[in-house]
């Protein structure tokens, strides 16, 4: 373990025992001749001599004497890693956590091949909750909590953290929920700040509409921001979507949230529109549940993870990610959560559309386009002997995402179609 984190549980002890306190505990722990350097790396034994020695002098459990040291060490830790320029000065807890595993942890093992950072994964879920897989043989998972606490505490933010699967309980890791527990402080976005930041870097915007029950999306640009409204320009077809609905869900590419406005004027020719009342959704979509459909027929799909391929059939489908079924596999556990994988299949999109088209070659309606997307394990069940696992896609670029929204519109035009024929003829129907 890095020298960095001896010194910190060493501020730690002298600010509630003082140096005494430091000098007992190492002699508790049979380390009264051990020094301590932020540049090196020492063995893991001691670091585990030191957290064992550390209950009985602060009078608290392991668990309690781990946590109250993770509070101590957060501010810190913040501090070096803005000093070094990892994280920014303005960001809070879910910012933060976000980015530890990729951003800091794996900057710091690169500039140091002796640091041995613990296996932490992080999805940020909504813009208030995050989850996050842990792994590691030091098994410091309520070290993570302080840790949390610490950060909660550092930004005035209540936050609520559940461990449902624990190593300590029998888990293969550590699965951690962390929330947000104030009802204002997780609807609260800089709005402003996050359009003039699209404005600026001439980024693009996804917008989400629904018309007869189909998805239309488009990406598009923010032209103008006002503390009021917002001018954009994005495709003619969504404008009228919009026009329709008189509101619109979009997405911005630097913030991973749903953000809901009300349509003002649309200008069909210009391709533009204004949206006003812009506030922050729940969840990557708001409240707009999204499209999520069953293949009409079978889909095969392959998997892969690190260096592991596997085969599967896609269960159902939406434009944020699929759930597979897979045979059950020693491999495939907790452990790949929230890994990155790369998924390809193949949509058929002949034969979900061309439904009229009665000279179709046999070629035509099997063939498909083809997808290779990348994505987070969000979830692995066993289910009737088989793995069940959810996937959730990364940034789509537009020619995948129209694909899976083509296909999806065709599916409800199918389903629609095969149950508009049923409700004509009751009688027929083999509905219980
Ligand atoms: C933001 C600034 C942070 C910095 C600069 C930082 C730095 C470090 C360093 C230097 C180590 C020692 C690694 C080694 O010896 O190989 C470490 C370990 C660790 N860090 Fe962080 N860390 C930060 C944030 C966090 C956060 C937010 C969490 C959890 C929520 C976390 C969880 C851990 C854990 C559990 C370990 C112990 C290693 C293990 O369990 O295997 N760190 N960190």
């Amino acid at each position: 373990m890095n020298g960095i984190i001896f010194l910190a549980c060493e501020d730690f002890i002298v600010e509630r025992l003082g140096l005494d306190g430091w000098d007992a505990l190492m002699a508790k722990a049979g380390l009264s001749e051990c020094y301590y350097q932020p540049d090196q790396s020492y063995p893991d034994a001691e670091a585990e001599a030191i957290f064992s020695a550390m209950p009985e002098l602060l009078e608290l459990s392991r668990e309690e004497s781990l946590i109250a040291f993770g509070r101590h060490m957060a501010p810190g830790l913040v501090e070096m890693a803005q000093a070094m320029g990892l994280i920014g000065d303005d960001w809070t807890t879910m910012d933060i956590l976000e980015f530890v595993p990729d951003g800091v942890h794996g900057v710091l093992a690169e500039d140091d091949p002796d640091m041995d950072p613990p296996d932490m994964r992080t999805l940020r879920l909504k813009h208030g909750e995050i989850a996050i897989a842990y792994m590691s043989k030091r098994r410091l998972c309520h070290m993570i909590r302080g840790i949390i606490q610490g950060l909660g505490e550092m930004y005035d933010e209540p936050l609520a953290i559940e461990e449902p699967v624990c190593m300590h309980h029998g888990g293969l890791l550590c699965r951690m929920s962390v929330r947000i527990d104030d009802p204002y402080l997780v609807r609260y976005v800089d709005i402003p700040r996050e359009f003039e930041l699209v404005r600026s870097r001439i980024a693009e915007i996804t917008f989400y509409n629904r018309y007869k029950g189909v998805p239309i999306i488009s990406s598009g640009l923010v032209l103008k921001y006002s503390e009021e409204e917002v001018l954009i320009q994005t495709d003619r077809e969504q404008l009228l979507a919009m026009k329709m609905e008189g509101v619109t869900h979009l997405t911005l590419p630097h913030m991973h949230l749903g953000i809901k406005a009300r349509v003002d004027s649309v200008d069909i020719k210009k391709c533009m529109a204004v949206l006003y009342q812009v506030v922050l959704a729940d969840g990557v979509l708001g409240r707009r549940r999204q499209t999520r459909i069953k293949p009409h027929k079978t889909i095969l799909i392959r998997l892969r993870h690190k260096f592991t391929e596997y085969q599967g059939e896609i269960l159902d489908l939406s434009v944020s990610g699929l759930s597979m079924e897979v045979e059950t596999s020693d491999k495939l556990n907790e452990l790949v959560l929230f890994a990155p994988v790369r998924m390809a299949f193949s949509l058929p999109m002949n034969s979900a559309t061309d439904l009229d088209c009665e000279d179709r070659s046999e070629d035509e309606s099997i063939r498909g386009r083809y997808l290779a997307l990348d994505g987070n394990c969000l979830n692995v069940e066993e289910r009737q002997g088989k793995n069940v696992l959810r996937v959730v896609f990364g940034t789509l670029i537009d020619a995948d995402r129209s694909t899976i929204n083509d296909y999806i519109s065709a599916c409800t035009r199918q389903f629609q179609a095969i149950r508009d024929l049923k409700d004509a003829f009751p009688e027929y129907s083999d509905d219980e």
